[in-house]
């Protein structure tokens, strides 16, 4: 169930002994009060990549805490974080999500990334879709530019990528056709940290999270992971220059070109990755990805495919 505003809904959290999950910046929000106010038992032992263990130290605090409802704050490492707590918890606490960034969209979908052994792992269960979803704008208020640019062309990127995905639906289409209207509509107020341009944010942000949690995302996903942790690209901006060569070679018109999404990548002067060696990262990059992971892209690649596509995102230092 998706809630407008914090004030009108606050009264969700009223009487539950709440287990917070979210990070130190947490206390800067103009919600942080009311919540605080409630007495949670808080927990932030997580990275922005979170781990397996993070997460199972997390379900150890959860089991201990005597809590029976989970609240999320965050972008989307708490929110996955309190996904895992109560999958592998095994609970049936209900779990509140408030994103406070307008990005991941993993506020509306039933599925979590975490990292065991460095690897990307995603967990996907019913239980995990959040129960309740309270989208407080406010919130994007102190989201640092690059941060704000990256989670724009996050949700920018699940929804173009869900709308030409094999496992779209005329529902999940529905969903991503609204998300890049709304997200085109609102793109400049939010980047000015405009109210009105973050409150369409947060909803064009929702609106692509509902879409991929129907089709899920497509190739530029698969291969943004390993330029995240090889570059120190925030995950946004490393599936939007992935998305952009993609793109080249799929046919399809999702509501924008991709000269206009190449366009708002420069507009806002993201950057490609310099490597000292570019052959050895195209080859580890390539190798990377899981090409099975794949099959929901409307073209097929294979590896030498995917090489070539890292070839022209990579530049040679
Ligand atoms: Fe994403």
């Amino acid at each position: 169930m998706i809630n407008h505003g914090f004030e009108e809904n606050k009264h969700l959290l009223d009487g539950k002994k709440l287990f917070l999950v979210c990070r130190g910046s947490f206390d800067r929000l103009d919600i942080a009060e009311y919540i605080n106010s409630l007495e949670p038992v808080r927990f932030s032992g997580f990275t922005p990549n979170p781990k397996m263990e993070e997460a199972a130290a997390g379900v150890e605090a959860f089991r201990e805490s005597g809590c029976d409802t989970i609240l999320a704050v965050g972008g989307g490492s708490p929110i996955d974080v309190a996904k895992c707590i109560k999958h592998y918890s095994g609970t049936d606490a209900p779990l509140i999500a408030i994103p406070t960034t307008s990005g991941t969209g993993s506020e509306s979908t039933h599925f979590a990334v975490i990292y065991e052994n460095g690897k990307k792992l995603s967990v996907a269960a019913p239980e995990l879709l959040p129960d309740i979803v309270i989208l407080e704008p406010s919130t994007l208020k102190n989201v640092p530019e690059y941060t704000r640019k990256a989670t724009m062309l996050d949700a920018l990127c699940h929804a173009i990528e869900s709308h030409w995905a094999r496992k779209a639906t005329p529902e999940s289409k529905a969903f991503a056709e609204q998300a890049i209207t709304l997200l085109l509509k609102n793109k400049d107020a939010y980047i000015a940290n405009n109210e009105e341009g973050n409150a369409g944010m947060m909803e064009a942000a929702n609106l692509a999270g509902k879409a991929i949690n129907i089709s899920t995302t497509t190739a530029a996903h698969a291969m943004c992971y390993k330029i995240t942790s090889l570059y120190g690209f925030q995950h946004g901006h490393a599936a939007a220059i992935c998305l952009a060569e993609v793109w080249k070679h799929i046919d399809a018109a999702p509501g924008i070109t991709r000269e206009e999404f190449v366009s708002i990548l420069n507009e806002l002067g993201m950057k490609y990755p310099v490597s000292e060696d570019k052959e050895k990262d195209v080859e580890m990059l390539a190798g990377s990805v899981n090409v099975q992971r794949l099959s929901n892209s409307p073209v097929p690649f294979d590896k030498d495919q995917l090489a070539d596509m890292y070839r022209n995102i990579v530049r040679q230092k």
